[in-house]
């Protein structure tokens, strides 16, 4: 018999790590996809304390590993992904890496891009934009990465309605079930593409 071959997935997080662990939850039950490794930035991020809980691994690299030297591509070289995902992660990806790894790095943004993108566009900054636009919906933009924060070629969209009555907490949450809702199945459909 053939031996199934299994996918290999690394997520990149800075925060609380709540994208990570629904993918986790989400790919647990599967043979044929694995989550490698978690890699973070930042040595105190919530993250951390998720992947213990899970049982996943999971390193913190500092800034001369990522900007600086090979030291976060030769870690990445070593866990052959099929492919990264930044879940939450809020530094720019150099380009000796997106070099390294075509096609194969996807990001969530956490509202309709090309609108509340760019630097410094993260998290709570973005849905504190939209409410004070007063948008009548937001969601989320699933992407591939280039050199640019937030403009390589959208993968998958997804809306929500927003009220008046919202605030940037409720806008956040809104946004986080989407994420929640459509970034494993996304993942998922392309570590199936041959
Ligand atoms: C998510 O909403 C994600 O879209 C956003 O950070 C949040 C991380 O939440 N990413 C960006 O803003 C990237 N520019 P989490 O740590 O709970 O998964």
């Amino acid at each position: 018999m053939v031996a199934q071959s299994t996918k290999r997935v690394v997520l990149f997080a800075s925060g609380s790590g709540s994208n990570v662990e629904n993918i986790v939850h989400y790919f647990q039950e599967r043979r044929d996809v694995t989550i490698a490794m978690v890699l973070t930035n930042k040595r105190d991020a919530k993250v951390l304390d998720r992947c213990n809980r899970l049982n996943i691994s999971a390193l913190y690299f500092n800034k001369t590993a990522f900007s600086k030297s090979h030291g976060v591509v030769d870690i990445l070289k070593g866990l052959k992904p099929d492919l990264i995902v930044l879940a939450g992660f809020l530094l720019k990806i150099p380009e000796n890496l997106l070099h390294q790894f075509p096609d194969k790095i996807i990001n969530i943004h956490p509202a309709l891009l090309p609108k509340y993108g760019g630097k410094g566009m993260y998290g709570k900054h973005v849905h504190a934009a939209v409410k004070a636009n007063q948008e009548g919906e937001t969601g989320i933009t699933i992407h591939y990465v280039n050199e640019q924060y937030d403009e390589g070629a959208i993968i998958h969209q997804a809306k929500t309605t927003l009220l008046a009555t919202d605030s940037v907490d409720t806008i956040a949450e809104k946004v986080h079930q989407l994420e929640f809702a459509h970034f494993p199945k996304i993942i998922d459909q392309l570590l199936q593409q041959p």
